[in-house]
């Protein structure tokens, strides 16, 4: 249980400027990544989360040197001493991307043996897609229960994934990059972290082409040298403070993003009446009338993020009409939801589906964070309610949202930390 909870005093408007940090999910597959250079890499605009904190002790529990500075967002990892191959299940089970290393020790050792994944309980998540990749690829896998282990000689294959699996495509791209001969990935997911991932691995020698399109094609490379690289900025980062400031009826500039990962959000907030201005790396929102309750389903990217749909539902709990949200990639992505029914939101559940009545004023009330995006959904909820709302176990929030609490602040928000 976190020691902290977080207190929002809801109402204020967001106004002026703020920045998006470096990409989460694309720095968990970049960092890991940094394992199949013969030389130290260096990675740049690294969040400062809890999330890149782990992977700093696993990287260095396996041997690399890592020099971490969080203030300058830096990393320089250092594999050359690297023969270690296992993770151990304690520290696997600190974050869900821990099973990038099945595919980066793969790569680099021929071998590893990783602690099941933990990270958000958003529903069953299984890696049935990852193994089959692996074994594809020539390595003979057993899942042990608490341990995934992999062990072969990397050689290029065809590799048709049964359903688009972000995770899935990015193991498969690390421990292909170094096999022999060529490998075909079918049906691989599109997220820009992807696209960033391959450019990575391309500036350190890879042949990695096709990323961002459903079919990826890596020649193999024995060796791969050191690089310079900076992460993307954060989409879903982005797309939060996107619907803080719709929420709060703001006017918010957000700077050093991507406007064009946003499409599938941006085109929903314009049909809610939200006004998004689009510039070179920033994104103008503001809202001056109320919103139109508007219909989302979650899909693969290019489609409507899931990882967006919790803040979104809790922008669609205060507009004008009702709103039916379909979440199709994970099962159990609504208990925020639940947690704002005791705020006064007027919400129906139905397996996958959420039918949300738009009520006209949220109430503060306690309520708990269940995973990271549960989280950021409940800050939204907080910024647009009446009064003081208590969000317990706030933890979940700082695994994927670097600073967030001072991002909001200097936006105008009351949001403050009390211990528990
Ligand atoms: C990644 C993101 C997460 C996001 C999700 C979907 C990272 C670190 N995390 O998670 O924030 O919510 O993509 O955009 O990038 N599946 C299988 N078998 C597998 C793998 C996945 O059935 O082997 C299923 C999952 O249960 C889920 C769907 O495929 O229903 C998509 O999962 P996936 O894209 O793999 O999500 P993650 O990589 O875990």
């Amino acid at each position: 249980m976190d020691s902290y909870k977080l207190l929002i005093t809801g109402g204020i408007p967001l106004m002026g400027e703020t920045y998006v940090s470096g990409g989460k999910n694309t720095s968990v597959a970049v960092i890991p990544a940094t394992l199949l250079s013969d030389d130290p890499c260096t990675i740049e605009n690294l969040p400062d989360i809890e999330d890149v904190r782990v992977l700093v002790d696993i990287l260095r529990g396996l041997g690399a040197k890592v020099e971490y500075d969080p203030r300058a967002r830096r990393m320089t990892v250092d594999p050359r001493k690297v023969t270690a191959f296992h993770v151990p299940y304690k520290q696997s089970q600190r974050m869900r991307a821990s099973y990038y290393l099945l595919g980066a020790l793969l790569g680099r050792c021929g071998q590893a043996e990783v602690g099941y994944p933990g990270g958000c309980t958003i529903g069953n998540r299984p890696v049935d897609q990852h193994l089959k990749a692996f074994r594809a690829l020539g390595a003979e896998v057993e899942d042990r229960g608490a341990m995934l282990s992999a062990k072969g000689k990397m050689v290029g294959a065809g590799v048709f994934f049964d359903k688009i699996t972000v995770g899935g495509t990015i193991n498969a791209m690390l421990a292909a990059a170094k096999a022999e001969g060529n490998t075909i990935l079918y049906n691989a997911a599109k997220e820009p972290h992807i696209v960033d991932l391959a450019n990575f691995l391309n500036s350190m020698g890879a042949k990695v082409k096709g990323a961002g399109t459903d079919t990826i094609r890596i020649t193999g490379k024995a060796h791969l040298h050191g690089s310079t690289y900076t992460v993307i900025p954060d989409q879903i980062e982005t797309g939060t403070l996107m619907i803080a400031a719709a929420a709060t009826r703001g006017d918010v500039l957000i700077r050093g993003c991507i406007p064009t990962h946003m499409e599938a959000l941006s085109a929903k907030l314009l049909e809610m009446g939200v006004q998004v201005s689009d510039m070179d790396d920033a994104i103008r929102v503001r809202t001056v009338r109320g919103h139109r309750a508007v219909n989302i389903k979650t899909q693969e990217y290019p489609g409507f993020p899931t990882d967006l749909q919790q803040p979104m539902s809790a922008l669609l709990t205060m507009a004008n009409g009702d709103s039916i949200v379909i979440e199709t990639i994970f099962e159990s992505r609504f208990k925020h939801l639940n947690e704002m029914q005791r705020m006064g939101a007027r919400v129906r559940i139905l397996d996958q589906t959420a039918i949300i009545e738009g009520v006209s004023e949220l109430y503060g009330a306690p309520v708990t964070a269940t995973d990271l995006r549960a989280g950021a959904a409940l800050v939204v909820a907080g910024l647009m309610a009446k009064g003081t709302t208590e969000i317990y176990e706030p933890g979940f929030i700082e695994r994927g949202y670097e600073h967030i609490e001072e991002k909001l602040r200097s936006l105008g928000a009351d949001i403050r930390r009390e211990p528990v």
